[in-house]
């Protein structure tokens, strides 16, 4: 077996997906940096590959079942059997559930579910032949129920009992599966959000600080270590779990 793990990390071309794509490099994984667009993802896999790592970009549409297949197919030969998959693809659609659109809730749960679903189905057998894997599915603090968001808090709800499942199922395979759900991150996802609503992007973080107890929004780093824990040797008796990261409690 070779010495390097290849991981996938979906959604890799900006944000919390970027920084969880140079974290895992950093920790010895060649990397998949997966997007939308194979061109976006290339910054990210020349910073990885400056730093020393190797790293691939790869277009692919997480939603599009023949795309996830070629997609992986693709990692699997130019970089080696992905053993590590980060379903961290994500996009937001929000309205108020009397002027949500069935284009809006389909797209949501597309990316993130059915993306979700598309890409661990295609990734299981490289853990399986390995019997080693680490699957971290991003959920969010809207899977306790966020206003304007009904399809958001369904998919990252949904995602929940998804990663319990695959728990379940893959545990005797050397494979764990947990979630991280991030509070407020910075990013273009948060700064989307303060432009909808209509309010500066400065005067938005700070009114979101406010209402966290440690009194600062989460960087993509916050997020990109609870992946790194979950994915490293130290936590192979951890599966199933779904870690709140959001500067305080939530339940
Ligand atoms: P972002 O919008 O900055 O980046 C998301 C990336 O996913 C983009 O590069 C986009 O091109 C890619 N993407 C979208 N649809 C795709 C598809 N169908 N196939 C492949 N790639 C696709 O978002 P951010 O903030 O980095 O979020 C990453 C994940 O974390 C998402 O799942 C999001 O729901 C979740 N999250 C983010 C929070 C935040 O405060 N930023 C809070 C809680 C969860």
């Amino acid at each position: 077996m070779s010495t390097t793990r290849t991981a996938i990390v979906t959604g890799a071309a900006r944000g919390i997906g970027a920084e969880t794509a140079r974290r895992l490099a950093a920790d010895g994984f060649a990397v998949a940096v997966l997007d939308l667009d194979e061109s976006a993802g290339k910054p990210v896999v020349a910073e990885i590959e400056t730093a020393g790592g190797r790293a691939l970009a790869v277009g692919v549409d997480v939603a599009d079942e023949q795309a996830v297949e070629a997609a992986v197919a693709r990692v699997a030969a130019e970089l080696g059997a992905p053993t590590v998959l980060v379903n961290n693809a994500g996009i937001t659609r929000d309205n108020l559930l009397f002027k949500m659109t069935v284009a809006e809730w389909d797209s949501v749960l597309n990316v993130h579910l059915r993306g979700s679903f598309l890409m661990s189905r295609a990734v299981q057998k490289h853990m399986i032949e390995a019997k080693w894997g680490r699957i971290v599915n991003l959920s969010s603090t809207s899977a306790l129920g966020n206003r304007g968001q009904a399809n958001y808090s369904a998919a990252k709800a949904g995602l929940q009992g998804f990663t319990k499942t695959l728990a379940i199922e893959l545990g005797k395979f050397g494979v764990t599966v947990n979630a991280v759900a991030p509070g407020f991150i910075e990013t273009d996802m948060t700064a989307a959000t303060a432009a909808r609503v209509g309010v500066n992007f400065e005067d938005y973080r700070a009114a979101a600080a406010a209402q966290i107890p440690v009194q600062r929004i989460g960087q993509p780093a916050d997020i990109a270590n609870a992946v790194s824990f979950f994915v490293g040797a130290a936590a192979g008796f951890v599966s199933g779990q779904v870690l709140y990261v959001a500067g305080g409690p939530k339940d």
